[in-house]
């Protein structure tokens, strides 16, 4: 049995402080949004509390869905590394980035490059799996489990927080999803914004979610999971060779008591049985803000 945990939208906190500079342009507009709510929404307490539960149930893998900071300042992202180095080791620990990670541009050796060893693919030299010219996907392969990352954060325009993937990006997940299904491997994409048409409003949704679905549904996938809507959503569609089961997961920092949208993480726990695939959706999370972290749901999705 291999355990994936999924668990997305830390916005870590807290932020450091900005200086005038930093906070030239869109910058702004995100700080004063993470003084006036976010702030309040995001809290670094819950966040421990889901890592060390999560932690404690000791997963194969971690799959970290983006948003790790919040407007992108090269000081997030190096605290955002050290973060990710207490949920394991690159080998542990996998990462897509999100919007609020490629907020505004910034040189990728003070951004996102701090991360690539998360975002690496360990699937060795073969074409059938390489990326697109992006750098992704990404392909992790643990025996016949593999998660194949994308990457959907770009920057935009002040108060639009929507994501796009490449042709090149779209094309080599076709040619990924096709030779790992005819390997009859369980296959897991993980991406930062909502998958499917209609998931979220247009100036936060992903643009290429028509091309995207399209992709998934004629070639096939088991799981994919995201983020970005910071709430709990499930969806089944039709695919090539089963139902895709397609799983949002709430901010992984959130104490806002609304239905769905308190912090919570997933584990997956992923089989074989009698030649057939089998996996089970096991979510913990908060019942109440100031509550302690617990199983909320448990549900066999496949099997
Ligand atoms: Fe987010």
């Amino acid at each position: 049995m291999f355990t994936l945990a999924h668990l997305s939208d830390p916005h870590l906190a807290p932020l450091p402080q900005p200086t005038a500079r930093e906070l030239a342009g869109k910058r702004l507009l995100g700080y004063l949004n993470w003084l006036r709510s976010r702030k309040t929404i995001h809290s670094r307490d819950v966040l421990d509390a889901i890592v060390a539960d999560m932690l404690s149930h000791a997963p194969d893998h971690i799959a970290v869905g983006g948003d790790l900071v919040n407007i992108s300042l090269p000081k997030e992202f190096i605290a955002a590394h050290a973060w990710l180095e207490t949920l394991g080791t690159p080998d542990q620990v996998s990462v897509v980035p999100g919007n609020h990670d490629a907020y505004v541009n910034v040189k990728m050796r003070d951004g996102l490059g701090r991360w690539k060893p998360y975002m690496r693919t360990h699937a060795g030299r073969s074409k059938k799996l390489a990326a697109g010219p992006s750098g992704f996907p990404t392909v992790r392969r643990f025996g016949d489990i593999a998660l194949i990352g994308l990457s959907s954060a770009m920057p935009t325009p002040p108060f639009a927080a929507w994501g796009s993937l490449d042709t090149g990006q779209l094309d080599a997940l076709k040619r990924i999803l096709n030779n790992l299904g005819e390997e009859d491997q369980f296959r897991i994409v993980l991406i930062h914004h909502p998958p499917l048409i209609g998931l979220t409003k247009w100036r936060r949704a992903l643009r290429e979610a028509p091309q995207l679905q399209e992709v998934l549904v004629s070639m096939g996938a088991e799981l994919v999971l995201y983020g970005h809507n910071h709430d709990h959503t499930m969806n089944v569609l039709p695919g090539r060779s089963g139902n895709l089961h397609i799983v949002g997961v709430p901010s992984a920092s959130s104490c806002q008591e609304k239905p769905g949208r308190l912090a919570r993480y997933n584990l997956f726990r992923i089989w074989h049985e009698h030649g057939r695939w089998r996996c089970e959706m096991t979510g913990r999370g908060l019942h109440t803000a100031e509550g302690q972290v617990s199983e909320i749901e448990q549900r066999m999705l496949i099997g």
